[in-house]
């Protein structure tokens, strides 16, 4: 897979591909990222990305052109998949949703930034709009790294034990049942006898009835 992402801040997004499991699938070549600065593509003085909105209102508007000669110059080198836009007004990311784009080939993110983008960008190069929550960030880019990490984890070979992403919460709309390691005893705290039993049917069948008694009454929204 390869994810193209475009932003006006790269720096940002340095640490999350620099670390642990996303830096591991980089090194085995499980996924390509690559950082596209906005500010590459512009031509204006000071290198200037952004202006005012018409109609007036507070806030800058990142603008169409630079956006468009990178998308642009994305675009002749090789076909894509999805052009996502993260913004709070988009779907909100689940766990379907990171599993069907963790299918695709080539994605490109667009991180908007300040008021967003001019609403053409949207209307002539976005095929998804993805919002991480319901809450307002100062820019797309840690929603992109949310989107990202989501993602790279469900590619075959990114996790040592592939069974470890079927297993997380979610993946079968079901909260995960709780987990323990040793000691199998901690001041007087004993780990589920059956856990120990060494009885795989019987651990299997108490998982699953961990993580529907879970899911009933942390989030009975999923059951319906
Ligand atoms: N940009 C600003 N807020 C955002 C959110 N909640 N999700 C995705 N991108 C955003």
């Amino acid at each position: 897979m390869r994810i193209d992402i475009i932003t006006v801040l790269p720096e940002l997004l340095e640490s999350p591909f620099s670390a642990s499991i996303l830096k591991r699938a980089i090194e085995k070549e499980l996924v390509e990222v690559h950082m596209h600065n906005i500010r590459d593509y512009t031509d204006k003085s000071y290198n200037q990305v952004d202006d005012y909105q018409f109609g007036g209102g507070a806030g800058m508007v990142l603008m169409i052109e630079p956006i468009d000669k990178c998308i642009t110059a994305l675009k002749a080198e090789r076909a894509y998949d999805e052009i996502i836009y993260m913004t709070p007004d988009g779907e909100t990311l689940n766990q379907r949703t990171a599993n069907s784009i963790s299918l695709l080939k080539n994605i490109i993110i667009l991180c908007g930034h300040y008021k967003g983008v001019d609403q053409r960008v949207r209307d002539a190069f976005i095929t998804r709009e993805i919002s991480i929550g319901d809450y307002v960030l100062s820019g797309g880019e840690l929603g992109a790294a949310i989107l990202c990490d989501a993602v790279i984890r469900l590619i075959p070979g990114v996790l040592n034990n592939e069974t470890s992403a079927l297993t997380d919460t979610f993946q079968d709309d079901l909260l995960a049942p709780p987990v323990y390691t040793r000691p199998s005893e901690y001041k007087g705290m004993k780990v589920p006898e059956v856990l120990l039993s060494g009885n795989f049917p019987k651990i299997e069948k108490w998982r699953e009835d961990q993580a529907l008694k879970r899911t009933e009454e942390l989030r009975p929204d999923l059951l319906e």
